[in-house]
C-alpha cells in the first residue's frame, strides 16, 4: 500500500472512530429500560468467551473464557467495544459495525472477523457476533445492553493455511532430492534464530508471528525445484554454466508458485534464499537489508545444513568445519550480525543436526 494509501485508511479509521462515538452518544442518550439481569447472569457462567456491553458499548462485564481468551492483548471491562476492539477491526469492518449497530432495520446486531495482534503473543483470530439484549417485554425501545460472543477460529484458521502448504511440500518432496529431514531442520535452525533476535535491538519486524511462521515456512525455499528439470536437479558432479542458469531459476519458480499463497514470507523465502549480504548471490544481486530477513535467516540455515550433509559432489563437513565456514563467509554470503547470532548459538545447531539426522 502507498502512504497515500495508509494515510487515507488511518484518516477513515479515524472518522469511523468519531462515528462510534456519536453513536454511543445517541444510544446513551435514547431511553432505555433496565436489562434483564437473569438473562445476563446466564451468560457470564457459560463456556463460551462472552462479554456483555451496555447501551453506549462500555463493556460492562466479560465472563472468565473472555477474559482468558484477551488476557495478553485487551483489557476489557470498563472500556468501551470500539476503544478496545477498533485498531483490530480494519476499516471496512468498523464503518459496516457502526452501521449495524444503531439500526433498528439490522436488529442492532453485527457479525465480523477481529484480528487481535501484539509482538509478544502473536495473533488471533475470532469471528465476532453483536446481539441486542432487550429489556424484558420491550422491544421498542433502543435495547439497554449487547452481548458479545467470541468464536476463536485461530488454530482452524492456521491449521487450514498450513495445509495448503504442506500439501505443495509434499508435491516438491518427490521431486527434490534433498530429504525431508534437511528442510525440518531448516526450519529450526531458522526458528530458533529467530527466537534470539527477538528482543534484540534492530529487529522489531521480529515478532511472535514471525517467529512461528518461519518456523513453517524456511522449509518452503526450495519448492521452486518442481520446475527444474530432473537431468539438472539429479545429475551426478558438477553442472555446466548453462544448467546452472536453469538451476537458479528455482528461486523465481518458488515465488512464481507462492505468490497466491497466504503468507508472503513463504514467497520471500523462496525468491531471495540465494542472495547474498554482498550482492554476489541470485537471482536479483540484492545487497545487505535489501534481502528481506527472513531469507538472510534462511540462507545461514540452509547453508549450514547443506555443509553439513553428504551431496553427490561433496562429502559431508563436521560441526567444527561447518561453523569455521559461516564464520568465514561472514559479511560477504552472510548478514555478519546473523552469522555472529549463529556463533552464540552454534551448539544448538549441532543438536538440532544431531536429533534429526537423516
Ligand atoms: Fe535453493
Ligand atoms: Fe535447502
Amino acid at each position: 500500500m502507498t502512504d497515500d494509501g495508509i494515510l487515507e485508511e488511518l484518516e477513515e479509521l479515524d472518522s469511523g472512530m468519531e462515528a462510534a462515538a456519536e453513536l454511543s452518544e445517541s444510544i446513551s442518550t435514547a431511553p432505555a429500560s433496565e436489562p434483564d439481569r437473569a438473562l445476563i447472569a446466564s451468560f457470564l457462567t457459560n463456556p463460551l468467551p462472552i462479554l456483555i456491553m451496555d447501551s453506549n458499548l462500555r463493556i460492562s462485564d466479560a465472563n472468565e473464557a473472555c477474559e482468558r481468551l484477551f488476557e495478553n492483548f485487551y483489557h476489557l471491562k470498563g472500556g468501551r467495544f470500539l476503544d478496545v476492539f477498533g485498531k483490530s477491526l480494519g476499516v471496512e469492518a468498523l464503518k459496516e459495525f457502526v452501521l449495524s449497530v444503531k439500526s433498528p432495520e439490522r436488529g442492532y446486531s453485527w457479525k465480523g472477523l477481529i484480528r487481535s495482534k501484539i509482538r509478544e503473543s502473536g495473533t488471533i483470530l475470532t469471528k465476532t457476533y453483536l446481539f441486542p439484549l432487550y429489556a424484558k417485554n420491550d422491544r421498542e425501545h433502543i435495547p439497554p445492553s449487547f452481548v458479545v460472543f467470541f468464536d476463536d477460529v485461530t488454530e482452524e484458521n492456521r491449521a487450514l493455511l498450513r495445509a495448503v502448504f504442506l500439501s505443495l511440500l509434499e508435491a516438491s518432496k518427490l521431486k527434490d532430492n534433498d530429504t525431508g529431514k534437511h528442510i525440518q531442520r531448516v526450519n529450526l535452525y531458522s526458528e530458533r534464530m529467530a527466537l534470539e533476535l527477538f528482543d534484540k535491538p534492530g529487529y522489531e519486524e521480529i515478532d511472535k508471528d514471525f517467529i512461528d511462521d518461519i518456523g513453517f515456512l524456511a522449509a518452503m525455499h526450495d519448492v521452486g525445484k518442481i520446475g527444474t528439470p530432473d537431468d539438472v536437479l539429479n545429475k551426478e558432479g558438477p553442472l555446466a554454466d548453462w544448467e546452472w542458469t536453469i538451476m537458479k531459476e528455482h528461486t523465481k519458480n518458488g515465488a512464481y508458485i507462492l505468490s497466491t499463497y497466504p503468507n508472503p514470507m513463504a514467497r520471500e523465502i523462496a525468491l531471495y534464499h540465494h542472495e547474498r549480504w554482498d550482492g554476489s548471490g541470485y537471482p536479483y544481486s540484492l545487497e545487505g537489508k535489501m534481502i528481506p530477513l527472513a531469507s538472510r535467516i534462511v540462507a545461514v540455515a540452509d547453508v549450514y545444513d547443506a555443509l553439513r550433509m553428504k551431496r553427490s559432489y561433496k562429502n559431508a563437513f563436521d560441526h567444527e568445519t561447518a561453523v569455521r565456514k559461516v564464520r568465514e563467509w561472514s559479511g560477504t554470503h552472510f548478514d555478519p550480525s546473523l552469522a555472529a547470532v549463529f556463533e552464540r548459538i552454534e551448539n544448538e545447531f549441532e543438536a538440532i543436526y544431531a536429533d534429526n539426522a537423516d
